[in-house]
């Protein structure tokens, strides 16, 4: 199935692509957007933002795999990030990972087998003066107990 951007999120790419001097800089704002709309950057994908943005497919394909906000396949609705870096570490964090893998029954980058719910052991995150934290989609956690994970994760639709 062939991936095509929607007429509103071609003019926010042409919005990014306007705050940089070339179009290769508008990469990480085109693939973000894209996987707002698609969920994931599949190989279409990448072909569709090369095309949208005149660069060379390679250099989409560099910033997809290096970056790992981006993801080569589907994700849970709600994308659980545990943050096992130093800071939370020291603070609970690899526990928290460990329960919110087991609650869910999934490894790193697992997904449930409803698709609802997917779980990632990530690196720092920039909230280490509030760690241990997790983010889920967009929204971060901080200040965390095992408690705590539970009642947010209770509390997912
Ligand atoms: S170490 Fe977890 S947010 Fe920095």
């Amino acid at each position: 199935m062939d991936f095509k951007f929607t007429e509103e999120n071609l003019q926010r790419i042409e919005a990014a692509r306007k705050k940089y001097p070339t179009a290769l800089a508008a990469v990480m704002d085109t693939v973000y957007i894209a996987q707002e709309q698609n969920g994931y950057i599949s190989d279409e994908v990448m072909s569709e933002i090369a095309d949208v943005l005149g660069i060379d497919k390679v250099n989409v394909l560099s910033v997809v795999t290096f970056y790992t906000m981006y993801h080569t396949k589907p994700m849970g609705k709600k994308h659980i990030q545990v943050c096992t870096n130093v800071s939370c570490m020291l603070r609970g964090g690899q526990e928290l990972y460990e329960m919110v893998c087991e609650r869910y029954g999934v490894s790193n980058m697992g997904v449930t087998e409803d698709g609802k719910v997917s779980v990632e052991e990530v690196e720092c995150m920039g909230a280490c003066g509030y760690a241990p934290m997790i983010a889920i989609n967009e929204d971060f956690y901080e200040n965390l107990t095992k408690e705590k994970v539970n009642e947010i994760l209770d509390a997912l639709q």
